[in-house]
């Protein structure tokens, strides 16, 4: 029988029998925290259709409708848009999507696409590996990082093709604003400039925030927009490698031609367990999920705080961003949190310069293993 305990009850002895990279990346006695995948154990209704889906043999060529159908109705319930199965395309997961993202806005290489400083590094990979030129959006942590969008008309330009936004925000934990939203909305609207954004943990958001949907502010910024989503957060199945974007119609048909024989949505586990997640059978989780991340982060917040460190108000994700107030090198923190404290966490000039001095740390875990981590760091910030 399910009993929302079991989000509290990762062990570190458990986590390091089960499969799963972040807490086999480094040696045993390293508390895994670095990679955003929740400690939860999978909810038991996705393993059901699991097992169901191979029971049945589910394994050949199949169509993905019903899967569409389901991720057309969640959005559509959740960001009031007006989808049907035909306007969403399933793809490996969100990471995909930045990347047709980027061909579909017409980029030639050596044109400018903007992303945040800080913002989630596969942002940056892409820009890179399209050959295209980052054009860097800084938020300041002094600001809350807040999402300044004077600062964004600084860096639009003629060359300026596409910006990519990341709401709720990996890793500041930022969740924007309508009038923020509204601001870039402005900029791309009156500039011509297409934006991607992902909305990956748009259930992730904490004391009764509402995730605003970008593309549903205007016909016309929906005309420019890609809107992708995906099942790795909210239901720790990264694994699966299932992500969902929708756009206009006329968008769309760039996105297919430009995914045609290159991408190819994803596999029909995958599908199966996407559409028992997004059916509505999985609200109450959700509400779980919240409700110990919202604990689990009351407790992070604290014992950062009384270490001294600057702690940005953890609105969306949970991941939380830390920025160590201590007189050393990044290099010499990321050592001492890897090395003597032996907790495993991102490392914060990953997401662009602007994460100098911070460690990102994976909340999703239980009040135990939490307590054991924050010890460590503490004592090893005591002690350097
Ligand atoms: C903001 C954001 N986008 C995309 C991803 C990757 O998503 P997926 O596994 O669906 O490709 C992550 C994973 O942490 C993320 O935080």
């Amino acid at each position: 029988m399910y009993n929302a305990d079991v989000l509290n009850s990762s062990t570190i002895e458990g986590m390091l029998a089960a499969p799963g990279i972040k807490w086999h990346r480094d040696p045993p006695d390293v508390i895994g925290m670095w990679l955003a995948d929740p400690d939860f154990p999978t909810a038991p209704f996705i393993k059901k259709a699991l097992l169901n889906a191979v029971q049945d043999e589910d394994l050949l060529y199949n169509t993905d409708d019903k899967a569409r159908a389901a991720m057309a109705e969640r959005v559509n319930k959740k960001n009031g848009f007006k989808l049907t199965k035909d306007d969403i395309y399933v793809t490996q997961g969100v990471i995909p999507a930045m990347w047709l993202a980027i061909q579909n806005s017409g980029a030639k290489p050596g044109d400018e696409i903007v992303v945040t400083d800080p913002m989630y590094y596969p942002f940056f990979t892409a820009v890179e590996t399209c050959q295209m030129k980052p054009a860097y959006w800084t938020l300041h942590e002094e600001d809350g990082y807040k999402f300044d969008i004077e600062g964004l008309k600084k860096v639009v330009n003629k060359k300026t093709k596409l910006i990519f936004v990341c709401n709720p925000h990996n890793p500041s934990g930022r969740v924007m604003t309508k009038e923020e939203l509204k601001g870039i909305v402005d900029v791309a609207v009156d500039n011509k400039i297409n934006i991607m954004v992902d909305e990956l943990w748009d259930d992730v958001v904490f004391d009764g925030r509402k995730h605003v949907s970008l593309a549903t502010l205007s016909p016309e910024v929906a005309d420019l927009t890609v809107t992708s989503w995906g099942i790795s957060k909210t239901w720790g199945l990264p694994g699966l490698q299932c992500g969902y974007l929708t756009a206009t119609p006329k968008v769309m048909e760039g996105l297919k031609k430009r995914a045609k024989g290159v991408l190819r949505g994803t596999s029909t586990l995958s599908i199966a367990a996407a559409q028992a997640a997004l059916d509505r059978h999985g609200e109450y989780w959700v509400k779980d999920i919240i409700a110990h991340l919202t604990k689990i982060r009351g407790i992070a917040d604290k014992r950062f705080k009384e270490m001294g460190c600057t702690v940005p108000e953890l609105q969306g994700t949970y991941l939380m961003f830390p920025k160590f107030n201590v007189k050393m090198t990044h290099k010499e923190l990321e050592k001492l949190m890897q090395e003597t404290a032996k907790v495993g966490l991102g490392t914060g000039t990953e997401f662009g310069p602007e994460g100098e001095m911070h460690m990102r740390m994976t909340i999703a875990t239980s009040e135990s293993i939490l307590g054991e981590a924050l010890d460590r760091i503490e004592k090893a910030v005591k002690n350097k």
